[in-house]
């Protein structure tokens, strides 16, 4: 067994909270864009990849803010991944209602239509994921929303030659209590702990 380190040998007990961290900050598109239920955006902590097949998300959001009523009358939102650059408009969207603020105009942001839903999407996010709810489930203090991923919209910038997209040019913000981040160095890729050291190379 490797020695736990002197630092984090005594632990405090608390009681359960919600504690996790790092976690995403994105921009979550809602409305249909009609006079009843305007383009909005919500900044979200809480939400996450719960299936691959088919691909699906979760967001919770509390029942008082105007994104809420609005993702469960349209059925539809999406997730836009703010680069570290948006992250003061991100902040911003997190504390002002769309009751009394138009997000997008007030901070220069550009709605793009969406393919799959009338939620709008963010062009200045390099990412924005299309989302269509599939079930709406009340926790508590927040509603959850599972929805399923139907379209994605990537910057081609983020693309190399073969089509894999390279996420880590994008420079994404991430939260961890209270504070943003932006992501920084790569130290290891899916799986490199069991792919074998490449041997050394022989010329020939
Ligand atoms: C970094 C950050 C993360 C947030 N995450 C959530 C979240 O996951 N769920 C939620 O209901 N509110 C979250 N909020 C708060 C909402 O974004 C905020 O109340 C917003 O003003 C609601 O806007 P709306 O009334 O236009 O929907 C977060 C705020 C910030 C700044």
């Amino acid at each position: 067994m490797r020695p736990v380190p002197a630092d984090y040998r005594r632990k405090l007990l608390w009681p359960g909270s919600t504690q996790l961290a790092p976690v995403p900050a994105v921009l979550a598109g809602c409305g249909d864009g009609t006079p009843e239920s305007p383009f909005n955006l919500i900044t979200i902590a809480w939400t996450g990849i719960v299936c691959s097949t088919p691909p699906m998300i979760s967001i919770s959001v509390r029942p008082e803010r105007r994104s809420c009523e609005l993702i469960r009358s349209t059925g539809c939102f999406t997730i836009n991944l703010p680069p570290a650059s948006l992250a003061a408009t991100v902040d911003w969207c997190g504390v002002v209602s769309g009751r009394d603020h138009d997000k997008f105009a007030e901070r220069n942001l550009t709605p793009l239509p969406g393919t799959r839903v009338s939620a709008p999407l963010v062009a200045e996010c390099p990412l924005g994921l299309e989302c269509e709810v599939r079930r709406i489930l009340e926790l508590g203090s927040h509603t959850l929303f599972l929805a399923e991923i139907v379209a994605v919209q990537a910057a081609e910038t983020l693309l190399d030659a073969g089509g894999r997209l390279h996420l880590d040019k994008a420079g994404l913000l991430a939260y961890a209590h209270g504070h943003y981040y932006e992501l920084g160095r790569c130290i290891g890729h899916f799986g490199f702990s069991v792919r074998k050291k490449p041997g050394p190379r022989i010329r020939r």
